[in-house]
């Protein structure tokens, strides 16, 4: 199709129109902004009127590359002119490849390909309930932290620690027990010998930017290797170079191997895909015709994730300098508007702790010209795409600062 014909087929309404097509015609599920994007380059923006915006929210952590990264788009253009699916009936070339990669960056043998975080969250409980039936039968109790957020399918929902998303669908799961994130006598008294599997956000996301001890990851470990569990992280959100590392649990001085590590978001730059990673201790419970997916590691998104990766591994560095600049320049800001109590984070991935709503600040910055969102009620939650310079923190910075003098001034 010629770019005439693509502009031509492109309807011309306005972003009211839109917004009342949607009003009417789909699930209202989403509170989503009154903004309607048209495209993108690098970390910008553009909404259908022309407006400018500088993208410091990826569309929560998945574009990390941001928009219209030139390699990335060559090779969707050259790829889905070869071949985009193919089931997973038969073979492409890219699933290999890239699970070589992923095993060499995770330390983790065996991946499973998949399309989404929840849709990876759910293999891996499978993973667990298939572990601990090979050892005995009633051992299929899962220990989760309170605060977490794993994704909404209901396996995914049972193990997320946050009751504002169960509420409307108990009774979820059974098996799961919660408990308090970093509390190590907690954690302990959690684990038996029921207990098949133990899952931890190394940073919890959602939950609004809180990180986990090494101490409490340690213990983690060894109670796991203890009552014979295994150990999940979920680096859906704090994964794949977003903390600086290409996974969060190699932030330590002596990585914590998880046995199974969960990841999607970033990895094919917007295009669905998720993977469960896995030890062949864990990947032993998983037989042929046990598990599978039809979208799962399309020869598109495998492709795109593999120049993801090349180009990931030269922009570590970066995401570690800006990401400290960013989180510096934060607390500057704090010294000048304490609604700001506390900037948490690793990398590119960051939170300000606010001692008031966040909502408003986000809607005043976007009107200025930054995207970014509110999670937890009072946490103004950062995710940049990793290409961000000094100079663009410096305008979103510009932006905060006028934002939050809008706020009325607290007593
Ligand atoms: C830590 C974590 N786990 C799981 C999920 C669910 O991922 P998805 O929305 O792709 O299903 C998310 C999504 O935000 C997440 O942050």
């Amino acid at each position: 199709m010629s770019s005439t014909t693509l502009i031509a087929a492109q309807p011309t309404t306005g972003a009211q129109e839109i917004i009342e097509l949607e009003r009417q015609y789909l699930l209202q599920n989403y509170a989503r902004y009154p903004l309607v994007l048209d495209h993108g380059e690098g970390a910008w923006l553009w909404d259908i009127d022309g407006n400018k915006y500088l993208d410091f929210i990826a569309g929560i952590g998945v574009n990390a590359l941001g928009h219209n990264h030139p390699r990335i788009t060559r090779v969707i253009q050259e790829q889905a002119a070869l071949l985009i699916h193919t089931s997973n009936l038969y073979y492409h070339r890219y699933q290999g490849l890239l699970a070589k990669k992923l095993s060499e960056v995770s330390g983790l043998q065996r991946t499973f390909f998949s399309n989404s975080g929840t849709e990876s969250m759910e293999g891996a409980i499978k993973a667990i309930h298939a572990h601990g039936r090979r050892i005995q039968p009633g051992k299929y109790e899962i220990i989760s932290l309170e605060n977490s957020f794993h994704g909404r399918t209901i396996g995914s929902l049972s193990l997320t620690g946050q009751p504002k998303y169960r509420a409307d669908f108990e009774p979820l799961m059974p098996g799961v027990r919660f408990v308090p994130p970093n509390d190590l006598v907690a954690l302990e008294a959690a684990f038996g010998e029921r207990t098949a599997g133990v899952v931890i956000e190394w940073i919890q996301g959602e939950g609004g930017i809180f990180p986990m001890t090494d101490a409490f990851a340690q213990l983690a470990r060894s109670l796991a290797d203890k009552f014979d569990a295994l150990l999940v992280f979920d680096e859906i959100q704090c994964g794949v170079g977003r903390p600086g590392r290409y996974f969060s649990y190699q932030l330590t001085p002596q990585p914590v191997m998880p046995d199974i590590m969960v990841a999607a978001k970033p990895l094919a730059c917007g295009l669905p895909l998720g993977v469960i990673c896995m030890n062949e201790r864990a990947a032993a419970a998983i037989r042929p015709g046990m598990h599978g997916s039809t979208f799962g590691g399309s020869a598109l998104s495998c492709r795109v994730a593999l120049e993801f990766f090349e180009i990931l591994d030269g922009l570590l560095p970066s995401i570690n300098r800006v990401g400290e600049y960013f989180r510096a320049e934060l607390r500057k800001l704090s010294a000048r508007f304490p609604v700001i109590t506390e900037v948490r984070g690793e990398g590119l991935m960051i939170g300000a702790q606010l001692s008031v709503p966040g909502a408003p600040v986000v809607a005043e910055a976007m009107k200025r010209g930054l995207l970014l969102n509110c999670t937890h009620e009072t946490v103004l939650r950062f995710l940049p795409p990793y290409v961000i310079s000094e100079d663009d923190v410096d305008h979103a910075i510009g932006i905060l600062s006028s934002a939050l003098a809008t706020l009325p001034a607290t007593p």
